[in-house]
């Protein structure tokens, strides 16, 4: 398995890979072409996948606020779970955002997603039962 920077290029497999793994997406949002390839010129180095023979088998993308990095729409393929990629691509993406200066990481999980959690809890993240999230959006679609 190899872990790499993605570009515009990768994504329909991007979305196909979204899909396969039920992570819901916003492809009219902040997951449209359009708005991911803005993501990726700010970021080059926090958009990434994981390939096994050429085959996009997981998917990342980073994010840096300043404060804080994010760690955003993660999905390995259903087919290739259980195998420590997930594992694997919070590493190389945590080592870009220290390397961007962020002392904290971060991510939001559904309070349904247990195997996220299980994931983080076993990448040492600490779940903070005490914080809820709040946003305001244009849109549902956002
Ligand atoms: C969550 C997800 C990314 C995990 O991917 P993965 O490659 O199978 O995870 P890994 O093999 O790296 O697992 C690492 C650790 O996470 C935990 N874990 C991962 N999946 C788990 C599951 N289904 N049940 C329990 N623990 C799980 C385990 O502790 C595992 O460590 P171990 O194998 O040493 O016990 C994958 O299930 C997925 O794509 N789910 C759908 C999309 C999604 O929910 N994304 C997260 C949005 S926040």
């Amino acid at each position: 398995m190899e872990v790499k920077p993605l570009n515009i290029d990768d994504y329909n497999e991007v979305i196909q890979l979204w899909k396969r793994a039920g992570l819901d997406h916003r492809p009219k949002g902040r997951d449209s072409k359009a708005a991911i390839s803005q993501q990726i010129k700010m970021n080059p180095d926090l958009f990434l996948g994981a390939f096994e023979n050429e085959k996009l088998i997981g998917v990342m993308i980073g994010s840096f606020d300043g404060r804080k990095g994010w760690i955003n729409r993660l999905a390995v393929d259903p087919m290739y779970r259980g195998q420590g990629i997930a594992k694997h691509l919070i590493e190389v993406i945590e080592l870009a955002l220290r390397k961007r200066g962020a002392r904290i990481i971060c991510t939001l999980i559904e309070d349904w997603n247990k195997d996220s959690m299980h994931l983080f809890e076993k990448c040492r993240y600490i779940k903070h039962d005490s914080i809820i999230y709040f946003s305001k959006r244009e849109s549902d679609e956002i």
